[in-house]
């Protein structure tokens, strides 16, 4: 399918996903954000798809909402369009892993879409932010709430009430990073952590990703009986006999994702 503001590449069982509105450091706008969405639940339906890497441009990931499109709207409106509730809710319920892999600057709603990806690959020149404070509003789309999760009240709220940059170094200190590349590199890294994760049954990989995201969701003695439970029920499938059959025999593993 042809996009106006993404560009889509598949590759190795992995999609690379492409914000692609340079012209406006990749802000979200209501085109960009029905294309992103429309493209991950494509690639989240598509079986020659196993893994997912959402990046922007070397200078900007995102630089945030949209601020021409947003300037002259009302409560009503951003109210009776949920303003970012539908592309996100989408966003969210993709069970295929997504990396997100940031250059530049991911701020505002660009910081917060990277959250929403499972984890986050950085090039030494990222910057995070949540500005939206410069704007007269907060944060909308998790900058309050995720980045609290990923980095702490104190950094959260040095984040959100300053609009200070992080860079990625201090992104890594803090844990909104899963690690830091060259900038040149960080395509063939995050491609390279697809590609390893491709490999993998594909339904210990979804039961894994959902095991993590219950830890935002529950208590820890839910999240541990949910996990448990998780484990016991791989035992169920062919991948759980192959993976440890192949680690007994000195093999390499061959899922078949039964
Ligand atoms: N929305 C719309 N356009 C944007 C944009 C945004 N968020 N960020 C950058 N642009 C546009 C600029 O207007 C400019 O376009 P023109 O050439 O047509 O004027 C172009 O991108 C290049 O930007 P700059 O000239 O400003 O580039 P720079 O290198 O001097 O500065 C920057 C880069 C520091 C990122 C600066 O662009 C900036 O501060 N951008 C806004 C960041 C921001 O406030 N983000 C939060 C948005 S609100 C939000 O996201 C709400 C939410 O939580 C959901």
């Amino acid at each position: 399918m042809a996009y106006e503001t993404i560009i889509v590449e598949i590759e190795d069982e992995v999609a690379l996903v492409r914000l692609n509105r340079p012209e406006a450091l990749n802000a979200l706008n209501a085109t960009l954000l029905d294309e992103l969405s429309a493209a991950l639940t494509e690639a989240d339906r598509n079986d020659k798809v196993r893994c997912i890497v959402l990046t922007g441009t070397e200078k900007a990931f995102a630089a945030g909402a949209d601020i021409k499109e947003m300037a002259e709207k009302s409560f009503v409106d951003v109210y009776d369009e949920d303003l970012f509730g539908p592309s996100m809710d989408a966003i969210q319920r993709v069970r295929k892993p997504i990396i997100a892999a940031v250059s530049g600057y991911a701020l505002g709603g660009g910081c917060e879409l990277a959250m929403v990806c499972d984890f986050i690959i950085a090039a030494e020149n990222a910057k995070f932010g949540q500005p939206e404070v410069n704007l007269g509003v907060i944060a909308g789309i998790g900058g309050t709430q995720r980045l609290t999760r990923f980095v702490g009240k104190s950094k959260a709220m040095d984040m959100n009430l300053t609009g200070r940059f992080m860079d990625a170094a201090e992104a890594e200190r803090s844990g909104l990073v899963s690690r830091v590349v060259p900038t040149p590199k960080l395509i063939p890294e995050a491609m390279s952590a697809a590609r390893k994760i491709a490999e993998k049954s594909q339904v210990s990989i979804k039961a894994a990703k959902e095991s993590v995201n219950r830890a935002y969701e529950t208590t820890l003695r839910e999240g541990l009986l949910f996990e448990r439970r998780t484990f016991h029920s791989l035992f169920s499938t062919e991948d759980q006999k192959e993976g440890m059959a192949a680690f007994l025999e000195k093999r390499e593993a061959q899922f078949r994702d039964r």
